[in-house]
């Protein structure tokens, strides 16, 4: 029978593998030409996705510890993030380099004319924030209480970035609204099981 260590090193391979599977795809339509007329743009804008669906994923880890009890998913929550903040590099450097080929006068011209790379910006320093302060020794640099606090800012990251890509998907697209929804759900579900726990809680230590 598999241990709990072969389990975790199972989930911790199909994480790494499905990490990879959309780098590979996105080499293989590079290598294709099948990007369609704007490559640079595609390439951008998968990037980004992707950054977006891993930190979505690593926000859902909690909701789902929450409701079925499984505590060891909180093991794989950091290794997530990591991933969504590789993707999020990865989207930045093709926007500086294929995209703008580092030309900071082109860049802050930007930045002025589509302001949502700003709230793009914002979610992206937050997520290296919280990547630079990932580590063990770093939680035990900061203190437990004061990285929880801090790693709580994921979420603002994660509303700046809904707001990116409300603003970047011009009129009325739904694919943005969906991944708002969801982050609604994953907010106010996370904040419910919480406070469900600790009344839970209060009510047993009444009992005793
Ligand atoms: C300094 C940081 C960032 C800059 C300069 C930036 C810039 C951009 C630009 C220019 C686009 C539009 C692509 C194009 O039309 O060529 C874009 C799209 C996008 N970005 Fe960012 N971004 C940043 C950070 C982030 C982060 C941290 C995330 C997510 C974690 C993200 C997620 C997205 C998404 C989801 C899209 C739209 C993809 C689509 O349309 O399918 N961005 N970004």
């Amino acid at each position: 029978m598999a241990t709990n260590q072969q389990f975790y090193w199972a989930v911790k391979f199909l994480i790494w593998l499905l990490a990879a599977l959309p780098i590979a795809w996105l080499s293989w339509s590079i290598l294709q030409k099948t990007l369609g007329p704007n490559p640079a743009e595609a390439i951008d804008r998968f990037l980004g996705y992707w950054a977006l669906v891993f930190l979505w994923i690593t926000l859902a880890v909690t909701p789902l510890r929450l409701i079925t009890g499984l505590g060891q998913l909180i093991r794989f929550r950091r290794l997530l993030g990591l991933f969504s903040f590789f993707y999020a590099v990865l989207h930045l450097f093709s926007y500086l380099t294929i995209n703008q080929f580092f030309d900071w006068v082109a860049i802050w011209e930007d930045l002025l004319k589509r302001n949502y790379i700003m709230f793009g910006f914002f979610g992206f320093i937050i997520l290296t924030i919280l990547a630079a302060t990932s580590t063990t020794t770093m939680i035990k640099r900061l203190g437990a209480g004061n990285w929880n606090r801090l790693h709580k800012s994921i979420y603002i990251s994660a509303i700046l970035i809904t707001i990116h890509f409300i603003m970047i998907r011009k009129g009325f697209q739904l694919e943005p609204f969906v991944y708002a929804a969801v982050l609604l759900l994953l907010l106010t579900s996370r904040f419910k099981l919480k406070h469900r726990r600790s009344r839970k809680r209060k009510f047993l230590s009444l009992k005793k």
